[in-house]
């Protein structure tokens, strides 16, 4: 029996008007993602890959079309709708780790079950914390922490709410080869151990390989969408 469908986009448009000009960066995008799969966004700079994730994330609105996630419509959802579905459900990793400078890695990890009001958050970060192995730098701050580390730290915080689904721009693109590799089979061990859906931007060749589907835009318009028969074994 084919997975439920967690997201689906339907004949998207996204147009940015600064002055009298008007940029189309996202042209007629369609797709339905199937619930835990793992996705890969690739394509040129300027294709508009972080754009599409925006949306999709309910970062961004569209300028035309809709995207329903997990049921909701968030094109037609309002800001306080959007902002309860993204803390309850969604998860983000971006290239540039974002962590909160004065917090401590626990804290950071913290942050966003605190906002929920979850009574357990610390016992949840230090775990999750653990999981990316790091539970001997608790309570060292951002600056104290290597890229790979604080990016770690983020994958950690993108999971702690348990999101249905994780978007993650460039996560690796920050980072060495072999610590690159380290956070690929991170994000993949979590989409295995807990079903989360991956969304990923990358021009990282090993993330492309291990995912199940591969989606290539190409100025605003998606040039191919290619489903992987079965998932390559991690190297
Ligand atoms: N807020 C904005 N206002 C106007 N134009 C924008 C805005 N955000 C993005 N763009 C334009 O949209 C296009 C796509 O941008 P986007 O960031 O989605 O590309 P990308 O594929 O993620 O590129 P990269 O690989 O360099 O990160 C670019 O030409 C960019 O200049
Ligand atoms: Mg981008």
């Amino acid at each position: 029996m084919p997975n439920s469908i967690i997201l689906n986009v339907e004949h998207l448009c996204k147009i940015f008007k600064s002055g009298d000009q008007t940029l189309t960066v996202l042209k007629d995008v369609s797709f339905a993602i199937e619930e835990g799969s793992a996705c890969a966004i690739v394509g040129p700079s300027g294709s508009g890959k972080t754009t599409l994730i925006a949306i999709c994330a309910g970062l961004e609105r569209p300028s035309d079309g809709s995207v329903v996630f997990n049921g909701f419509p968030m094109h037609l959802s309002s800001e306080e709708e959007l902002s309860r579905i993204r803390n309850q459900f969604i998860g983000f990793v971006f290239q540039s780790f974002q962590l909160l400078p004065s917090l401590t890695a626990l804290e950071n990890v913290m942050v966003p079950a605190e906002i929920r009001g979850e009574n357990h958050a610390r016992s949840r970060a230090s775990e999750l914390l653990k999981q990316v192995g790091l539970e001997g730098r608790l309570h060292h701050y951002p600056v104290q922490l290597s890229g790979g580390e604080q990016q770690r730290v983020a994958i950690a915080r993108a999971f702690i709410n348990h999101p249905k689904i994780l978007f993650a721009d460039e996560p690796t693109g920050n980072l060495d080869t072999e610590t690159a590799g380290d956070i690929v089979r991170l994000i993949f061990e979590l989409n295995a151990t807990t079903g989360t859906t991956l969304m990923l931007v990358t021009h990282d060749r090993e993330l492309t390989e291990q995912a199940s589907r591969i989606i290539s835009l190409k100025g605003g318009t998606m040039l191919s969408d290619t489903q992987a028969d079965a998932k390559l074994p991690a190297r």
